[in-house]
């Protein structure tokens, strides 16, 4: 086998461990299995639901992939710090981290409860903070390991389009998605020097069950389909395939961006016709 070759067929991310957030379903789900067929050793991590990401799991596992689902609540420090324990046991360490769990909790401003908006900005972005700073932890300690990777780790925020499309109705949301921007940013500006890469994927609507209202009918669907230059509402796979290149180190030099993987949501469609 010529060496084009055999590195094509070469599994992008052998070996190494990735944590996936909220993996039990969406695109979250889609990412473990999609790491999970480039070689990589999966934690599909749940809050609720155990028979979903068990079924995540058998689904990894009947395709010869590695898998173990773990529950934790990303919000709760405690929750957070035992997972990434059991997970070294289980693994050894943490290659790659992929903040992916995020929630809405949808209401009018004047009308949003504290605790609605609470609770989002604690899984979205302080779940993403104490997961990313698990995860950056346990990178410095073991550094670069050049059998498998040219950084020491790789983290991958699952952001939104809404990280720059405001959204009535939707402010805790979109607040969360765009304190993640800065977050982001800003990590991967520190840890750069480390060796860590860092990033953001911001898909736009994708069929989901967190979104499942704005797509599950003929109409829902035309209507979101106006806000969509391509004209498709997105498959997780979408988001899945940008994940894996996003880890391996094919995309060594991206380094603190957002790619947007919206069907062209964030090109103000509006102006398609006016303006
Ligand atoms: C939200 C979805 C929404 C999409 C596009 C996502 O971040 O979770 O509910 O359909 O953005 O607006």
């Amino acid at each position: 086998m010529g060496e084009l070759s055999r590195l094509i067929k070469m599994k992008r991310l052998e070996g190494q461990s990735v944590l996936v957030t909220g993996a039990n379903s969406g695109i979250g789900e889609s990412i473990a299995k999609a790491f999970a067929a480039e070689g990589a050793q999966v934690v599909v991590n749940y809050v609720a639901n155990e028979p979903e990401a068990e079924r995540v799991v058998r689904k990894i596992r009947e395709k010869e992939g590695v898998a173990i689902a773990l529950s934790a609540d990303i919000s709760k420090e405690d929750h957070v710090k035992a997972m990434f324990e059991k997970m070294y046991e289980e693994f050894g360490t943490v290659d790659i981290l992929v903040n992916n769990a995020g929630i809405q909790r949808d209401a009018p401003f004047v009308e949003m409860k504290l605790e609605d908006w609470q609770r989002v900005m604690d899984v979205n972005l302080t779940g993403s903070f104490l997961c990313a700073r698990e995860a950056a932890r346990e990178f410095i300690r073991r550094g670069v390991l050049k059998n498998r990777s040219i950084s020491a780790g790789k983290i991958i925020f699952i952001s939104s389009v809404h990280e720059i499309i405001p959204w009535s109705r939707h402010c805790n949301y979109a607040s969360s998605k765009g304190g993640i921007t800065l977050l982001m940013k800003s990590i991967a500006q520190e840890l750069a020097p480390l060796k860590i890469r860092v990033n953001s994927i911001a898909p736009g609507a994708i069929k989901t069950p967190i979104n499942k209202s704005a797509w599950s009918t003929r109409e829902t669907e035309a209507n979101l389909l106006k806000l969509i230059p391509w004209n498709r509402v997105g498959d997780p796979q979408d988001i899945a395939t940008v994940a894996v290149w996003l880890a391996s180190d094919e995309s060594d030099y991206v380094q603190g961006t957002t790619i947007f993987v919206d069907g062209g949501m964030t090109l103000y469609p509006g102006f398609a016709t006016g303006g």
